[in-house]
């Protein structure tokens, strides 16, 4: 068969992952596919930069990230922001290619916008390595759940923020020397106020509520509160009395003051008592604890954050939407945002 273009959008800690994967194991991905997968190349902001932890050639590396777009059957964007990759991804949509993207901020502020243009245009959309990183968890979410009823979701979905605390419990160091180590080793967002200050949960409590829920929930309607104002003595207190400190996400069902449906969704630091099982992850490590009507309580836990365990959920969704490609199938409708509006959403 013919080979299926990728281009890739970002080559930092994730992209770099990938595109190695996909050179190291084009065999396997061209059994699986039935076609194999040529990368067109990496579009990125500086193309001098040394990369060799991509295992692409000096001349894969571009700044133009739209003509790369145009000559591609599945864009992967692992660059991150808002802006150009909400308009990369429009663009890719548009010109009838798959889109698989880690980014979960814009999924936070513009998921339906994207879900909507991939169904206009009857392409594969994926991204399930925008929540808790390796874990298999937005389709079991959506898809194996979605004849059973989800009352409440509980996660640490932030493994920044997670490493930070289990690092200062263990050490009693402060959270700023801690959270050098955090992006030191990839865990961080760029800027990693988007950790700290819990925006990063946010964006994911806004996906995993809009999955779980079968709604659309944005990240303006999801109550945040970060770690930063937490110290060495607040974890020293919280330990004399048996408890750790979390940072958690939680969507749940609730009932509002007119006695109608509604949905809590919010994300800040908890007291957890070291006998609950979110208490014992550990590191960067992630964990999301669903309950259900029928199911009753499961547990999902994995690394949440880092450059191969994330290229594991990513290079997933490629072999999805490339054999979607090859076999002439398609689909978002295992995605996000295909269910109907929220009555309500109140916030803590
Ligand atoms: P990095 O900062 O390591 O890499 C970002 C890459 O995107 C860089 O190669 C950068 O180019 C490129 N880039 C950024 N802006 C532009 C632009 N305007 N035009 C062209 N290229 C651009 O980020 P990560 O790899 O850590 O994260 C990538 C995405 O994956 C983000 O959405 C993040 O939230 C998500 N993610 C990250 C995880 C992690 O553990 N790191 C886990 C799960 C999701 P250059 O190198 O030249 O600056
Ligand atoms: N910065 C994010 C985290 C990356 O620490 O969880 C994974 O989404």
């Amino acid at each position: 068969s013919e080979p299926v273009r990728v281009a890739l959008l970002g080559c930092g800690v994730v992209g770099s992952a990938v595109a190695r994967r996909l050179q190291e194991r084009a065999g396997e991905f061209e059994a699986r596919i039935g076609a194999p997968l040529q990368i067109i190349g990496a579009a990125v902001r500086d193309v001098e930069k040394p990369r060799p932890e991509s295992s692409l050639s000096h001349d894969q590396f571009t700044t133009d990230a739209k003509g790369l777009v145009a000559r591609a059957d599945l864009v992967i964007e692992l660059m991150g922001g808002l802006e150009p990759a909400r308009e990369l991804l429009l663009h890719a949509m548009s010109s009838g290619a798959g889109v698989i993207t880690a980014n979960k901020l814009l999924l936070g502020e513009n998921g339906p916008e994207l879900y909507e243009a991939a169904e206009r245009s009857g392409v594969d959309f994926y991204y399930e390595a925008a929540v808790a990183g390796a874990i298999p968890l937005l389709r079991p979410l959506h898809v194996s759940l979605a004849g059973d009823s989800v009352h409440r979701v509980t996660g640490i979905v932030n493994g920044t923020t997670n490493f930070i605390l289990d690092k200062m419990d263990r050490t009693g160091a402060e959270l700023e020397d801690v959270l050098r180590e955090a992006q030191e080793l990839g865990y961080a967002e760029t800027d990693p106020t988007a950790d700290v200050e819990g925006y990063d949960a946010r964006a994911k409590a806004a996906i995993l509520a809009s999955l779980a829920f079968h709604t659309r929930v944005s990240s303006r309607e999801v109550h945040c509160e970060g770690i930063m104002a937490i110290t060495s003595e607040d974890i020293r207190a919280a330990r004399m009395t048996g408890h750790v400190i979390k940072l958690l996400a939680i969507c749940e069902r609730v009932t509002d003051a007119d006695g109608d449906a509604a949905l809590n969704v919010r994300v800040h630091p908890a007291l957890m008592p070291r006998s609950h099982p979110l208490a014992s992850v550990r590191e960067a490590y992630n964990a999301v604890f669903v309950q259900t009507e029928l199911a009753g309580e499961l547990m999902f836990y994995g690394p949440g954050a880092g450059g191969d365990p994330t290229a594991s959920a990513v290079l997933g969704d490629v072999v999805q939407a490339a054999r979607h490609r090859v076999s002439g199938g398609r689909g978002p409708g295992e995605s996000a945002y295909a269910g109907l509006p929220v009555q309500s959403i109140g916030s803590a």
